[in-house]
């Protein structure tokens, strides 16, 4: 009774708490002696507990583990035990007093094992629900392109993709720079590709369009209830999504310096507080993050933060601005031609020199971009078999006539451009046998010329057998 007055629990209070209904208790002291029986057991033993308390336990219930646990000191938690042929499951644990064992409580659980069982199995159906959700997470999240879809063989993009493919294995961040359309989001998504985090997402979140209000509870997700209008369900943030695969921070130059400081938090700890959680979560990412900024402007500037900047630009890769590497420019255009083709159903096969000229003499301020969307004009507008100069936009005709009669803008060489001609037909060439397996016929067909003249340019470029297998790239 000493003791009951230090826990200030009313001793009525005890006795209520230990005779619930709801649970079925039973207290042994270290000799085996029943010391408490809770009214809920006797239905199940059919003994009531008047006559149950001061009796050994073995005489009430036979099988029970109890004196087990008096003897081993240690407690089973989960235990299924048979009663009057029905299992219930039993925690059962010593009572200790001064390092000395001086009894045991056993507490049934589950008085029914169907309530436990239909538990489980809602669990098992609800494990089931979000390993399907993790694959379609996948699927939406992951790499849509690999270093394959990256086209072009001048020295200056052959170096950016190099150190890519090299630097996909390493956990580092990788900073990519660029103007806009030179390739920053294929080369992200190939980096994810290469690495070995290739299984998990590929998460894009662009800096550029987040609104400041939204930033943490889009980066860092949210907890059920966490502010009104929130998801009843919370919401994970981009980082969580991100876990064990990429976050591709877009467009890093234009987030707002009060949210680089957030940004540079999680870089640095590696951990997320979603709101309204209590708990700190530990994410694995890896960082890539791309811009069209000049960045060291901007933080001499003042607009971006130093620390961050150092932070992101671990590992920098420049991607080329096309007017500097004018030698892609037929095989890209061919490149777009024949993806082009087939999505829009055209028949066209072939690029005027005439126009190949002008795309050489043109400065291409949109980039890669703008010759896809120049090439997709020029197939809708196309009637024929070729593209020409009259099926590109007003601002193209127009480099032809001031580079023909001003000689300004890169001055056209002849002999470049036999070149660029040359290249773009033999790798169209290349490509169509490559597609159809070699079969000549067939690759006529799909260029749209006539089997002798395929023949006739196999023997022009020197076109082997070996250069149409997998060999080369
Ligand atoms: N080397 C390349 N080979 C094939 N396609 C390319 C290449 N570079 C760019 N592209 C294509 O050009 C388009 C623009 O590329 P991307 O979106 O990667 O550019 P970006 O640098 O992210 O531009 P922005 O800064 O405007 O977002 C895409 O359709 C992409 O597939
Ligand atoms: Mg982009």
């Amino acid at each position: 009774m000493e003791t009951l007055n230090y826990l200030r629990i009313p001793p009525e209070l005890l006795q209520a708490v230990l005779d619930n209904p709801f649970e079925g208790m039973v207290i042994i002291d270290d000799q085996g002696i029943i010391r408490h029986f809770s009214r809920a057991n006797e239905p199940l033993y059919q003994i009531t507990a008047s006559e149950a308390v001061g009796r050994h336990i073995r005489d009430v219930i036979p099988t029970s583990g109890l004196p087990e646990v008096v003897h081993s000191g240690k407690p089973h938690f989960g235990d299924t035990f048979d009663m009057n042929g029905r299992k219930v499951i039993v925690n059962r644990y010593p009572i200790k007093l001064g390092g000395k064992i001086i009894g045991a409580v056993g507490k049934m659980i589950f008085h029914d094992l169907k309530a436990f069982i239909a538990l489980k199995h809602k669990i098992g159906e609800l494990e089931n629900t979000v390993r399907r959700y993790e694959l379609e997470i996948r699927e939406i999240y992951r790499a849509r392109y690999s270093f394959a879809d990256v086209i072009g063989k001048s020295a200056k993009l052959n170096h950016a993709k190099d150190a890519a493919e090299r630097l996909a294995a390493s956990a580092s961040p990788i900073l990519l720079i660029g103007e806009s359309g030179t390739g920053k989001e294929i080369f992200a998504h190939a980096i994810h590709q290469a690495s070995s985090r290739r299984n998990h997402s590929f998460i894009r979140v662009n800096c550029a369009s987040i609104p400041s209000e939204l930033f943490e509870s889009e980066l860092f997700g949210y907890k059920a209830g966490a502010f009104t209008g929130a998801l009843k369900s919370g919401k994970p943030g981009k980082f969580e999504l991100a876990h064990r695969g990429t976050i591709f921070l877009d467009e890093v130059g234009e987030l707002p310096l009060g949210l680089q400081a957030k940004l540079l938090r999680v870089l640095q700890e590696k951990e997320i507080e979603p709101l309204g959680s209590p708990r700190p979560k530990m994410i694995d990412f890896r960082v890539i993050a791309a811009t069209n900024r000049d960045l060291e402007e901007r933080v001499r500037t003042g607009y971006f933060r130093r620390d961050l900047f150092y932070r992101l630009n671990v590992i920098s890769i420049q991607l080329p601005p096309l007017r500097e590497i004018k030698e892609d420019i037929p095989v890209l255009a061919g490149h777009f031609l024949m993806k082009l083709r087939r999505r829009m159903s055209s028949s066209v096969s072939a690029i005027a020199p005439e126009v190949m000229a002008i795309f050489l003499a043109y400065d291409w301020p949109g980039n890669v971009r703008e010759l896809e969307n120049v090439m997709e004009r020029a197939l809708a507008l196309c009637q024929d078999s070729t593209i020409l100069p009259e099926h590109l936009p007003e601002s193209f005709v127009r480099v032809r006539t001031d580079s023909a009669s001003e000689g300004i803008k890169p001055k056209l060489n002849d002999d470049l451009l036999h070149l660029a001609v040359h290249d773009a037909e033999r790798d169209q060439l290349l490509e169509a046998l490559r597609r159809t397996g070699g079969n000549k016929t067939e690759a006529a067909a799909l260029l749209n010329i006539h089997r002798t003249t395929l023949y006739f340019r196999i023997k022009k470029y020197g076109i082997k057998p070996v250069n149409i297998g997998r060999t080369g790239e």
